[in-house]
């Protein structure tokens, strides 16, 4: 679908120009599903309690000059022991649901089933499941939020060996008989192209392999794909009789422009950047099974160049990860534009044939790559519905972060701006385009373990003293907006929650005023 703007521009997927920064009150379709998430190693702390194994996690956060500060998860948000306070926090915002993530190493020290259960992490599990449905909310499970077994990293090498296919099976099937009972939201993964990236290529985040080849992270990729479809699989044919849930796979995908959308090598690039980055994993589980052509190409070239083997997935293999998933998990948080980059394809790989960089006026985040595009939501998730045959969407994670700073931000009007502008777009996206969205989730719950930034940047709707041992929670305005919304389902005309945000439109859509809170 193209559409034409009013400055003549053409824009591929979404249409709607003109009214492209203008609020639409509505509300959004009954049953829709509010949440806020949180990820194991960002929150729990107890990093070697009660017979806890390591994590890549651990290890990288206690390598000198890996993370910020030096900062670790070593305590965290203390959530290992103030799990029922964050369910209170929950229950006192009105959320129904709650995405968190098991620690893989928690449950299983080494990584394996034949090394043995911890069973105070599954008691840990268990407890925090069940506050939370006493307390009238739904848990969402992320198998894999990053935090791997230090011990399968030593045994092979972690994602880069086909080895942990069944190590991860055994774990996600304990998982689904231990906790399916009362789970009924599953996610395998979250956010791979991150991991495998960052993790096997870059080296900015655990397990630290720096590999500019792109044949780590893509080895990588190649794993989990497989790993994500085998525990799809068990429990579509062993658990879904039995315990009537869902399991889908969380990526995170950004918007893209071409910078200059009547230069067609913009365009040409602009659909590279989109194929690499969103379509690497979407591509083999909502397309056709296989890889995007520029990702095969990559491989083509690397197959030829560096005499690689594997790396290519057999009929069967593409057919069982094909329709693997219920729902489309999304992140989303940002977008870019892009510029095409010539590059000489003997010696560069196909992620240097082109630039990505934000616009001058979006506003940006204390986090450098996040700037509020709020439109990009809308056309992204256009784009997914055209693209990956209309799935059910949920959105797992969306959110703005603030600094680490003296006296905190609690009054986070940069932060409410990011939520309604964004969860606007959700509903246009939902009234106007027609996409499945089905639930949002805000990220986070709480200030938290940032990475490789450590504490130094916030996502919370709490704020989180990291300075007292105690950890004390502080509500920031953001979660009783967040909570107004969730109590109006949206923007129902006349609703006061409704008015505030019609006051504060326009101011949220100007940069500077964002700019000067943080
Ligand atoms: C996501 C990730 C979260 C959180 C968030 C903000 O990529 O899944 O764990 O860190 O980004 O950067």
């Amino acid at each position: 679908m193209m559409s034409t703007t009013a400055s003549g521009a053409v824009y591929a997927y979404g249409a709607c120009d003109p009214a492209r920064d203008d609020f639409r009150p509505g509300t959004f379709p009954d049953g829709f599903i509010w949440s806020t998430a949180t990820a194991s190693y960002q929150i729990e702390g107890g990093w070697n309690t009660d017979g806890k194994g390591q994590s890549i996690w651990d290890v990288f956060s206690h390598t000198p000059g890996k993370v910020q500060r030096g900062d670790t998860g070593d305590v965290a948000c203390d959530s290992y022991n103030k799990y029922r306070e964050d369910v209170q926090l929950m229950k006192a915002m009105g959320l129904k649901h709650y995405r968190f993530s098991l620690s893989w190493p928690r449950i299983f020290p080494d990584g394996t089933l034949a090394g043995g259960v911890n069973q105070d992490g599954v008691d840990y599990y268990n407890k925090l499941i069940n506050e939370l449905i006493t307390n009238g909310i739904a848990p969402i499970v992320t198998l894999y939020h990053w935090d791997l077994p230090q011990a399968l990293h030593e045994k092979y090498g972690g994602w880069m060996d086909e080895a942990i296919v069944d190590d991860y099976h055994n774990y996600a099937t304990f998982a689904f008989q231990t906790f399916g009972d009362r789970v009924k939201f599953w996610l395998t993964f979250n956010e791979p192209m991150v991991f495998c990236t960052h993790g096997y290529m870059t080296g900015e985040h655990a397990p630290g392999i720096q590999d500019g080849t792109m044949v780590s992270s893509l080895r990588c990729g190649h794993t989990v794909l497989k790993a994500h479809a085998k525990a799809w699989h068990t429990y579509n044919t062993t658990f879904r009789h039995l315990q009537g849930g869902k399991v889908g796979i969380t990526l995170n995908l950004s918007w893209k422009e071409p910078r200059d959308p009547d230069l067609p090598t913009d365009v040409e690039a602009r659909d590279r950047a989109l194929q690499i980055f969103n379509d690497w994993f979407a591509q083999p589980i909502f397309g056709d099974g296989g890889f995007p052509p520029v990702v095969e190409e990559s491989l083509r070239q690397l197959r030829s160049v560096m005499k690689l083997e594997g790396l290519e997935f057999s009929d069967e293999e593409k057919s069982s990860i094909r329709g693997s998933a219920d729902f489309f998990g999304l992140n989303h948080y940002t977008t870019r534009l892009v510029a095409n980059k010539p590059i000489d394809i003997k010696t560069q790989t196909v992620l240097e044939s082109f630039e990505e960089t934000p616009a001058p006026e979006w506003p940006r985040a204390q986090s450098d790559w996040l700037f509020a595009v709020q439109w990009g939501l809308r056309r992204l998730l256009t784009y997914i519905k055209e693209k990956f045959g209309d799935p059910e969407v949920y959105i797992t994670e969306n959110g703005w972060s603030g600094g680490d700073v003296q006296p905190p931000v609690l009054e986070d009007t940069s932060r409410m701006c990011y939520y309604m502008t964004y969860i606007d777009e959700v509903l246009k996206a939902i009234e106007e385009d027609g996409v499945k969205v089905r639930g949002y989730t805000a990220w986070s719950l709480l200030d938290n373990f940032e990475w490789a930034k450590g504490y130094t940047e916030r996502f919370g709707l709490h704020y989180v003293d990291f300075t007292d041992p105690h950890r004390p929670r502080t509500p920031k305005q953001s979660a009783k907006f967040y909570s107004d919304i969730i109590a109006n389902n949206g923007f129902p005309e006349e609703a006061a929650i409704t008015n505030m945000v019609k006051d504060i439109w326009m101011k949220c859509l100007a940069p500077k005023a964002v700019k000067d809170e943080l």
